[in-house]
């Protein structure tokens, strides 16, 4: 990161550490445009308690905060405040690459001092930073002769909602994030009924909990999202929900080989609990709380990595005409057919290639128990020419991303990581996709537990000494690390375009992205592979197929945030396709971004200007639902006139009828124009706008 996109303004009022009499309320604590206030108190020997305003309601009753330490009594009540500082940030950085350059951090944050007033008198700290769009906090624990190793048993953090908010949810499954979400009031919650899912490798919902990002709507209108940031050296967080009282409760993710569910010592701190508020739906996406609440980058220079539209021997694989494995006889990572995608990526401004299947092991995959030792990531199918494809790419300007199945067999990953990113670099590879599918070895821990957190860092970090950039799939959750190592690029993370193929359930639901765009893509880049033109995937899968339109297909390239974004689907769809132009011409780093307008669940329409130029590209989507919707440009600078070209859904388009109806208009846009557009029930549109 530049020097001159450090800290731009800093004030620090400092306000002494001040002893304080029982029952304790601090003075509020305001967000800068002075619209959320804050109410931290602790009354007699109860647990302290946070509660939070928006315009003076209520979005947040007061709550619990405390620990269940193993072998200690709880840290909840006779407590002390000894301290309470103070701070006012206002600081800019800029995004190595991402969906915008510029991003400010501006804040006002309380530190309250705890310590216990009797015997083992712990000390503890409650960092409260209030933006303008939500409410942050996390716990530090300092160094102390009465807590050295601790074994966090439960982290008890209340969420106490003031109204049975409609929620956006997902179960909260220790394995996988890979479900449809569901819609519906807090009291209906059932994440139970999510339970052995006949489509997915491993699934673990041990109780009525859900996932974040969670996004809850007011009977106000009000937007809330609950989530985590700078999740490091702890477990993901899942929030048990009590439907009575309409109320969530921390509850982290832990394994079967222990009875706790974090191990730190002193000094540490906990990830950020996170609440985003907004007046509307559009004012989460554009939030960057989460993003911020994580360290500056250790990552000095990131110009090795560029943001790429990518292809891939892959859908074939989901398809099942080919596979990864070579004993099936129909093997998908041969030398030559690599060699015909970069043919085609290097005609068609396309800069990557991702090849799956191409080294040893896939015979022993899915459905096996003794899958450590199986991969190697440095042994190719005899069929598979590595030096071969990774210089046939070079010549022809194509970056190869690399592809490491771990098969979740951690341990053999962590040995065999190093020499892997060895032999990337020796081949001038700077990205691969890691994959955990199934089951993680060691058994007993589960993908978003401490263990798995902890593993998934150290790759990060490992493959920031080779220069290699990460994009993980059956990841931990994005919680804003890409701020400090910025080589974390994408993760999935969600039901990916892949279950379109395969899953038994119907697939994703045209619903599916209008709600990710609100839910899983708050916490972070995706991962999800648009960009499927033969939607009914005949005549491979009888009974599966895309649930969206063409032009929706086309329009997830704007609207998903990725600095990766494959063109998904068999290149023969693609050659000679007129709507491919669009995915040839999209950029994939952008100077800002802006959401135009939307609703969760519903719709969505955002606006990106590339990086580098001033070409805006804007894509909309819509549910099952066809809608009409009017285009403003006011954020075009005045005066100027683009060249735009619009794909649109054809006036009798359908995601099931007719998916493939589209239209392509050429037109002349400049800042005062309204363009009306129809989208189809499960539509979309995409509009390209050059300036002349
Ligand atoms: C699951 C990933 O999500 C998918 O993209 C990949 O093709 C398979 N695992 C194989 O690694
Ligand atoms: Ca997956």
């Amino acid at each position: 990161m530049s020097k001159r996109s450090l800290l731009l303004f800093m004030v620090v009022v400092l306000l002494a550490g001040a002893c304080m009499k029982k029952p304790v309320q601090l003075e509020d604590l305001k967000s800068p445009d002075g619209q959320l206030s804050l109410d931290f108190k602790i009354v007699g020997n109860e647990a302290p308690t946070y509660a939070l305003l928006y315009n003076g309601k209520s979005v947040i009753q007061e709550s619990e905060l405390g620990f269940l330490i193993k072998g200690q009594q709880e840290l909840a009540g006779n407590i002390d405040i000894v301290s309470v500082d103070k701070e006012v940030v206002k600081e800019n950085w800029e995004m190595p690459w991402g969906e915008k350059r510029e991003v400010s951090n501006e804040y006002n944050q309380l530190k309250v001092g705890l310590k216990e007033r009797k015997a083992p008198g712990r000390s503890l700290f409650i960092v409260f930073r209030l933006f303008d769009d939500g409410l942050a906090f996390r716990y530090e624990f300092p160094e102390q002769d009465s807590l050295k190793d601790v074994f966090i048993l439960e982290e008890n953090t209340e969420f106490n909602l003031s109204g049975d908010h409609k929620c956006f949810w997902i179960p909260g499954d220790w394995d996988i994030y890979e479900h449809l979400y569901n819609t519906s009031k807090i009291s209906e919650i059932d994440a139970i009924k999510y339970r052995n899912h006949n489509s997915l490798a491993q699934t673990h919902i041990p109780n009525n909990a859900v996932n974040t990002p969670l996004t809850l709507i007011t009977d106000d209108g009000l937007h809330l999202s609950f989530h985590e940031a700078n999740l490091s050296n702890y477990s993901g967080m899942t929030l048990q929900v009590d439907t009575a009282n309409l109320a969530f409760k921390s509850c982290l993710v832990g394994s079967d080989n222990h009875d706790y569910k974090v191990a730190v010592q002193t000094p540490f701190v906990t990830p950020w609990r996170t609440i985003q508020v907004s007046d509307d739906a559009a004012g989460l996406i554009e939030s960057d709380m989460i993003v911020n609440l994580n360290e500056p980058s250790v990552i000095e220079d990131m110009s090795w990595f560029e943001p790429m539209k990518y292809v891939g021997i892959w859908w074939d694989m989901h398809l099942e005409t080919k596979s990864w494995d070579m004993a099936s006889g129909k093997h998908g990572a041969t030398t030559e057919y690599a060699k015909e995608l970069i043919d085609f990526a290097a005609a068609h401004n396309i800069k990557g290639l991702l090849v799956e299947g191409w080294n040893t092991g896939w015979e022993h995959w899915i459905g096996f128990e003794d899958r450590e030792g199986v991969f190697d990531f440095v042994t190719p199918y005899p069929d598979y020419d590595l030096e071969e494809v990774a210089r046939y790419a070079k010549e022809k300007g194509v970056e190869i991303i690399m592809h490491h199945e771990t098969s979740a067999a951690t341990e053999t990953y962590t040995k065999q990581m190093d020499t892997a990113f060895k032999l990337m670099k020796s081949l001038g590879i700077n990205a691969v996709k890691t994959g955990y599918v199934g089951k993680i070895l060691p058994k007993g821990e589960y993908h978003h537990g401490q263990y798995m957190v902890e593993h998934y860092e150290s790759v990060l970090k490992n493959a920031a000494k080779y220069n290699i950039a990460v994009n993980a799939h059956e990841p931990i959750k994005a919680t804003g690390k890409r701020r400090t190592y910025p080589n974390a690029i994408a993760r999935e993370g969600l039901r990916g375009q892949e279950f379109n193929a395969w899953s038994q359930d119907g697939g994703n639901p045209p619903e599916h992205l209008p709600i990710i765009a609100f839910t899983r893509m708050l916490a972070g880049p995706i991962d999800f592979t648009p960009g499927i033109f033969n939607i009914k995937l005949d005549p491979y899968k009888a009974n599966n197929q895309v649930n969206t339109t063409l032009a929706h297909q086309l329009a997830l390239y704007v609207v998903i945030n990725s600095p990766v974004q494959m063109a998904a689907d068999l290149i023969k769809y693609y050659d000679g396709h007129p709507a491919f132009q669009f995915i040839e011409d999209v950029a994939v780093n952008w100077e800002q971004s802006k959401v135009l307008n939307g609703e969760v669940g519903d719709f969505v329409t955002i606006a990106r200007q590339e990086r580098g130029t001033n070409n805006w590209f804007i894509g909309g989507i819509t549910d099952e639902n066809e809608r009409d919707l009017e285009i403003k440009f006011d954020f075009l600078p005045k005066g100027k006139s683009y060249n735009a070209t619009l794909y649109c859904d054809a006036a009798d388009a359908h995601w099931d009828r007719n998916p493939q109806a589209y239209e392509i208009k050429e037109l002349e846009i400049m800042s005062n124009s309204v363009l009306p557009i129809h989208l189809a029930p499960g539509g979309g549109f995409a509009l390209s706008l050059i300036q002349k």
